[in-house]
């Protein structure tokens, strides 16, 4: 396993450049299955769950090629439709390549994703969507086998927002017999990449962002140059170090809109922030104030940002309310962050931070990959070294964070 060793109290200053979003790409690399054909992709970050993805891709029998920006995937001679079990369960969001497979195929069989370190994580409004477009699920002894003669258009209600159900119905129905409405779709800007690449390829989607969106199944789909758009999580990871570190920032390659409610709650904190086209200027003041921070479906505040936020929250004036409204299990970095000198108390949904002056520098374990790019961020304001060990979790989501870190005045080593 892996570490991060960090010297604390630097203050962060310069300019990073936002990778393209993890998020984002997964459903966009799975949506290459669909076209039979040659899929051209720039921007896609290099992380263990972008390599991971490919890999599964390479093993169903897609040519894979990576130049400098460049990702090639060629599905032509695709023909395995069963993901390997070991390969599932290293990264659960592989769930939206079933959709994809069973798209093209009409079959597909995946090993149950599994839980994670947040929480459950069940994928029954997934298989509740693919069974609304005709396609037989069968459920047994850890395994999900999915087929149909042909998959038919139809309307599907989802009991929550579910990003990846959005996401794997679309993918399903892409080419399907006739209408597919999703209503109460998840409106992330995910969603949105991905129809826009979906319809590039000659799909006929509208109504991402909104909560209802129509796919009117096409006979095929073509080739496709796309761009992947930039991640909005790890602009809020870096605006989040500034903000800890009383520094001064300015992120490239940010779509500003996407981070909109993770900018306005910065702002209460007390920083001046600057928009400008692709990028945003941060200057943290001297003291943070406290704020209180509701994770909610987008266009709220990203459950992916609680556990960042509520580290920066560690260091503000006051007493600031954190209420975790969309994983059961997503406070489980805040006993590390005790070990630092944090003030919180966790009460189910809700976590209460007592601001504090100075982390202290310590041992501590990331728990999961958004919880240990909180360690991070809790390493740079520390007094004293801080180690953050397993950072394998935080390498699957953040391309070359140590790197971008130290750029902007970091002492990081990654060993
Ligand atoms: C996506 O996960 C993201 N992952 C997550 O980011 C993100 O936190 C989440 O959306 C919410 O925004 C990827 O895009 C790869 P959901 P997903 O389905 O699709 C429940 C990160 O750190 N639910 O919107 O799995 C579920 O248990 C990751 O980058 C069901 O009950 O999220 C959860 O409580 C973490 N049944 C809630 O909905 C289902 O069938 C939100 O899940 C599906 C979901």
């Amino acid at each position: 396993m892996s570490s991060y060793i960090i010297e604390g109290g630097k203050r962060l200053e310069g300019e990073v450049n936002i990778s393209g979003s993890k998020n984002a790409s997964l459903p966009i690399i799975a949506a290459s299955i669909l076209n039979n054909n040659v899929t051209k992709l720039y921007n896609v970050p290099n992380i263990h769950d972008t390599q991971i993805t490919l890999e599964i891709l390479k093993i169903l029998g897609c040519k894979i090629g990576k130049k400098s920006d460049k990702i090639v995937i060629d599905s032509r001679n695709m023909k395995k439709t069963e993901i390997p079990e070991d390969l599932m369960r290293q990264m659960r969001s592989s769930v939206v390549l079933a959709g994809a497979i069973i798209g093209r195929f009409k079959e597909a069989k995946i090993s149950y994703p599994g839980g994670c370190d947040i929480g459950a994580r069940p994928i029954d409004l997934h298989l509740k969507g693919f069974r609304k477009l005709g396609i037989e699920v069968e459920e047994e002894s850890g395994f999900i086998k999915c087929k149909c003669e042909k998959i038919i258009g139809n309307t599907i209600h989802l009991d929550f927002p579910s990003v990846g159900a959005t996401e794997n119905i679309m993918l399903a129905s892409a080419l399907a017999e006739g209408e597919t409405i999703i209503n109460n779709a998840a409106m992330e800007p995910e969603i949105e990449d991905l129809q826009n690449m979906l319809n590039r390829m000659g799909a006929k989607i509208t109504g991402a962002g909104t909560n209802i969106i129509k796919i009117v199944g096409v006979k095929s789909l073509k080739e496709v140059s796309y761009t992947v758009m930039p991640d909005r999580i790890e602009a809020g990871t870096f605006l989040c170090a500034g903000a800890i570190t009383e520094g001064k920032i300015k992120l490239n390659n940010v779509n500003v809109e996407h981070i909109a409610p993770v900018i306005n709650k910065l702002e209460e904190c007390g920083c001046k922030i600057e928009i400008l086209k692709n990028s945003v200027k941060l200057e943290a003041p001297k003291k943070l104030k406290n704020v209180d921070i509701k994770t909610m479906p987008y266009p709220g505040f990203p459950t992916d940002m609680q556990s960042v936020f509520a580290t920066v929250l560690t260091v503000s004036k006051g007493t600031s309310i954190v209420v975790e409204n969309i994983f059961e299990n997503r406070y489980k970095y805040t006993n590390e962050l005790k070990r630092m000198g944090a003030k919180i108390t966790v009460e189910g949904k809700t976590a209460v931070i007592k601001g504090v002056k100075r982390l202290n520098g310590t041992k501590v374990t990331s728990t999961d990959l958004r919880g240990g790019a909180a360690l991070v961020l809790a390493g740079l304001q520390a007094k004293g070294k801080t180690t953050v060990n397993n950072i394998e979790y935080i390498l699957r989501g953040y391309e070359n964070l140590d790197k971008k870190l130290s750029m902007i005045g970091a002492k990081i080593k990654q060993i």
